[in-house]
């Protein structure tokens, strides 16, 4: 499928993700204590009373969770089901005066009005492009002189997916490492995901950023996908849980793992 034309499917498979998205994420094992873990390294960078804007928020977690911190969210996804989900409990909460919500790819950024102390994009909602300098291109205009932006994102080389080589499941084992996209399956509809190394993340960076930090999730604890794990070895998973946290900031460590988390500023 050519790159651009994959988005009905992506809004389509994640629409139909969005019923059950909030009670998949609470009921994992390991997302709630990622979610800690990336809200603690989003703490160093965000100033009291931030303008945030959020990308691919899905159904607002995330949002929630910086509005109850006292920040204000611009909340964008390109999923009509996820949008409807946020709005719905922005209503429920009473959160409209924190919480405004617009339905947008993030390649379509020059849609948005308005300039943003901090750009978040949580839990590898940028692995659907293709091109992060699709993304990257609208940061100068939305952040504000001296703006940090924190993405959460997957990257090539994840020592947990090689354990499906130990069970012949080469093709899995090598998707990351797939230039031209790796298939993917959600919700019956079928769509391209891209991950991206630490460096070409950096190169996909515009004149005047600069990289301030980036940590790992995942290079020796379980990932999300791991549930089966977690459940059957908890005391394994606590030590590799700790061990995690102790390598996750230390280079080569930091950039190894499930997720990534990246952290950048405008400098100029
Ligand atoms: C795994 S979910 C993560 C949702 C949310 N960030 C969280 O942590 O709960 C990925 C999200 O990326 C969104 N997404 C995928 N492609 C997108 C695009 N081109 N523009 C904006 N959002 C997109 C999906 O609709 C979905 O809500």
């Amino acid at each position: 499928m050519p790159v651009d034309q994959q988005w009905p499917e992506v809004n389509q498979a994640f629409s139909k993700q969005s019923s059950h998205f909030d009670v998949d994420d609470s009921s994992n094992p390991v997302l709630p204590l990622w979610r800690k873990r990336i809200y603690q390294n989003v703490e160093n960078f965000l100033k009291p009373h931030s303008f945030i804007l959020e990308l691919n928020s899905g159904t607002g977690i995330d949002a929630i969770h910086f509005a109850s911190k006292g920040h204000r969210v611009h909340a964008t996804d390109l999923s009509g089901g996820m949008i409807e989900t946020l709005q719905r409990k922005v209503t429920q909460l009473s959160l409209e005066k924190e919480i405004s919500i617009q339905q947008v790819s993030f390649e379509n950024l020059n849609q948005l009005n308005g300039e943003f102390d901090f750009v978040f994009s949580n839990f590898g909602g940028l692995n659907c492009t293709s091109d992060l300098k699709k993304v990257t291109r609208h940061l100068p205009s939305l952040l504000k002189a001296g703006g940090v932006a924190t993405w959460v994102i997957m990257p090539r080389f994840c020592p947990w997916e090689w354990l499906w080589l130990l069970k012949g499941k080469f093709k899995m084992a090598g998707r990351r490492w797939m230039r031209t996209g790796a298939p993917s399956h959600l919700e019956g509809h079928y769509f391209l995901t891209y991950y991206f190394s630490l460096s070409e993340i950096k190169m996909s960076l515009p004149e005047g950023f600069q990289l301030i930090k980036c940590e790992s999730l995942g290079f020796c604890a379980p990932p999300p996908a791991a549930t089966q794990f977690v459940k059957r070895f908890p005391g394994i998973t606590r030590f590799l849980n700790r061990l995690d946290q102790l390598l996750s900031s230390r280079f080569p460590f930091n950039r190894w793992g499930d997720h990534l988390i990246v952290t950048f500023k405008k400098i100029s």
